[in-house]
């Protein structure tokens, strides 16, 4: 059986915990390849609203089977955290939920690491979510991390202890004021270890390799978004891992021949958290109004989401990379009612009309061309049929449809579960 992959199109938060959530039905395993804690996943369903952070979306069903694979990196005492707000829905995390050995950890020091690289950044830094993201895939490619199965062997402790100094050497290095109490840190990250060591740790790649043999039908589940991965995002206001599809072979041991059918999913509008380049960004009432009535605010940080139109040429761009093979198109409901709706179609770069992503996109290098469409004013929201579709949601549509070469069979017009159109 193929490999299906759900997969962010913009700069994350598109909406993908809701989506996995909802396609969990028709699958077997969900697994989550790459990114860590810096990934905020909201799920609402029975008037009940969540938020994922290393924890696969398929976790609420009860014939689902939820795999955290080697390309994630773990912060055990984040993980502890997010199973105990699972508590009160009585999921039996030792047979439900499968961690790879091959995962790496992330240690308290190296979320010191990343405050520390951020502060000694000042106006430059990349508004990370301070998770230790960066930190950890470092040590990861430098051959120096420590993996979800070290924990297993008694030497690691010894392994951690000559990490940490090193750590503490590095934040001392970046000469920036970072007040902590690493012996605190560490009895916190210790007892975590221990709760984490109770769950299930497995081979993970070779658990997938004969759930595929045996017919079982599995979804992986991107984090962040394509513009935010390491080679083919916004660089270096990126996060650390390859959030593109390709970064699901890496992240749990597939082969790209087995890849099934790729989920794109995006925002009728764009938004962005931290820093870096975002070309059809506003900054007048309207892009206020987005962010008003579509609560965009971090779901991991709290942070103000910054709001834009709809960038085509970067979906183009992402849709390409991912060998997407059918689009997602979330809250629509929250542009009812604008006056009219933009999308940017092509830049202006250095004087001359482009349609493709270019190397810099920073404001003086780009700027927007717009295609302009007449909104539509019926409230969405409990619209359940693609046959009561207002006939501007329906030219928006296929007009994106037309642009992207790609059908959208999914149309969102709500948070919940059931918010969720068929095409
Ligand atoms: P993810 O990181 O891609 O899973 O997305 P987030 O959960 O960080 O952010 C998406 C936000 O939009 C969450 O608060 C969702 O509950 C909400 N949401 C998802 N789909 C829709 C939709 O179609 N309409 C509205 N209004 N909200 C939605
Ligand atoms: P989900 O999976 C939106 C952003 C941060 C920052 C940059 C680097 O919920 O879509 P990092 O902590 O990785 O060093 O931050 O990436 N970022 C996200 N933005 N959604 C996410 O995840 C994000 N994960 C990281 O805001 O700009
Ligand atoms: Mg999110």
């Amino acid at each position: 059986m193929a490999v299906d992959l759900l997969l962010g199109l913009q700069w994350g938060d598109e909406g993908k915990g809701k989506i996995v959530d909802v396609l969990t039905s028709k699958y077997d395993i969900i697994a989550r390849f790459q990114g860590g804690p810096n990934a905020g996943h909201t799920l609402e369903f029975d008037g009940i609203k969540h938020v994922l952070r290393t924890i696969p979306s398929g976790i609420f069903h009860e014939n689902s089977m939820n795999l955290i694979g080697n390309g994630v990196v773990i912060d055990p005492v984040v993980f502890i955290q997010e199973l105990e707000g699972l508590k009160q829905f009585n999921i039996d995390f030792k047979s439900k939920l499968l961690l790879s050995r091959k995962a790496h950890v992330i240690l308290p020091t190296h979320r010191l690491l990343d405050a520390a690289s951020e502060a000694s950044k000042g106006k430059a830094k990349i508004g990370s979510t301070l998770k230790g993201i960066g930190p950890s895939y470092m040590d990861k490619t430098g051959r120096n991390g420590i993996r979800l199965g070290d924990l297993e062997l008694n030497s690691w402790k010894e392994k951690y202890r000559a990490l940490a100094n090193k750590h503490e050497e590095l934040i001392a290095f970046h000469s920036v004021d970072i007040q902590y109490n690493l012996q605190e840190m560490e009895d916190e990250f210790f007892k975590a270890v221990e709760t984490l060591k109770e769950l299930t740790f497995i081979d993970s790649e070779e658990y997938l390799h004969q759930a595929q043999k045996s017919g079982k039908t599995i979804l992986a589940e991107g984090a962040q978004g394509s513009l935010l991965d390491i080679d083919f995002g916004t660089y270096p206001f990126v996060t650390s891992s390859n959030t593109t599809a390709a970064g699901a072979c890496t992240g749990l041991g597939v082969a790209p021949g087995q890849i099934g059918e790729v989920y794109g999913i995006f925002k009728a509008y764009t938004t962005r958290v931290g820093s870096g380049p975002f070309p059809t960004e506003l900054f007048d009432e309207v892009g206020a109004k987005m962010a008003k009535v579509g609560h965009e605010f971090g779901a991991v940080t709290g942070r103000p989401r910054r709001c834009g139109w709809l960038d085509l040429v970067a979906l183009k761009y992402t849709c390409q990379v991912n060998g997407v093979t059918q689009l997602m198109m979330m809250k629509g409901d929250v542009l009812s009612g604008f006056d009219e709706l933009k999308v940017c179609t092509a830049y202006s770069y250095k004087g001359k009309e482009i349609t493709h992503l270019p190397y810099n996109i920073e404001p003086e290098n780009v700027t927007p061309i717009y295609s302009v469409f007449k909104c539509w004013k019926e409230d969405l929201t409990k619209m359940r049929e693609t046959s009561k579709f207002p006939k501007e949601l329906n030219t928006y549509i296929d007009f994106l449809e037309k642009e992207l070469e790609l059908p959208i069979k999914v149309v969102s017009v709500g948070p919940d579960r059931t918010q969720t159109i068929h095409r």
